[in-house]
């Protein structure tokens, strides 16, 4: 090889590298930095053996029983087995929105595929009592794995019953959501 020949070879390499090191500078751009409140959303998440794992955790400390499974907060967590929670309740809750009832979410996720049960999260809009915050501070990996584990779970039960609007009178059980006076003991 001449060494000519040498310094062309040496021009080439140094072209081909300083082009690498430009394509990666261009594509890692400058991360912007987290507002306070977003810093977390999406950098933090539960780690489990698999999605179902990691969301059956989610749904057991996210309290979703308490609401969506009859029978689970009035027995402390001992009743239904788990084959039957999520299956929503008739029983509604009444306040100034009208009347909610917690969602049959066996069947509602049967219905809704990953990235809407996100975009849902995310939007956080619907009645109370439902936790729309906690959904909506939680992590896109996180509301995916409650996806995983919601719909590994299965179809089970009936639908919940529909929402009543304000003012419409409820014809079922429903526990109101609205501060009671304490009884005068006069
Ligand atoms: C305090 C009671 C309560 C708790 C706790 C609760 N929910 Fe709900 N949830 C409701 C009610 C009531 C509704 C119906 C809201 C409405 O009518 O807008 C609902 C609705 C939903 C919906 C919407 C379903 C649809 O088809 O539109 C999803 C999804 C949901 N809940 C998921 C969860 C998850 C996941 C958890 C646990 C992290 C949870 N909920 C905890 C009461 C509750």
């Amino acid at each position: 090889m001449s060494a000519q020949n040498t310094n062309i070879y040496a021009h080439a390499a140094f072209v081909v590298i300083a082009g690498l090191l430009s394509l990666q500078a261009c594509s890692k751009p400058a991360a912007a930095a987290p507002t306070a409140g977003e810093a977390s959303i999406g950098a933090e998440h539960i780690t489990a053996a698999s999605a179902v794992d990691a969301g059956r955790y989610l749904v057991k400390i996210g309290g979703c029983n308490d609401c969506h499974t009859p029978g689970f907060a009035m027995t402390n967590g001992a009743s239904p087995v788990e084959a039957e929670w999520l299956t929503g309740d008739a029983v509604g809750f009444s306040g100034p929105w009208g009347v909610s009832y917690p969602s049959n979410l066996r069947l509602a996720f049967q219905n809704m595929d990953e990235e809407q049960f996100i975009e849902m999260s995310r939007a956080g809009q619907g009645r109370p009592p439902m936790p729309w915050p906690s959904l909506k501070a939680m992590s896109d990996k996180d509301l995916k794995a409650i996806y995983a584990y919601i719909k590994s779970l299965g179809p089970k039960g009936e639908p919940a019953p529909a929402a009543l609007s304000p003012g419409v009178a409820p014809d079922r059980p429903h526990i109101p959501f609205v501060p009671q006076m304490p009884v005068s003991k006069s």
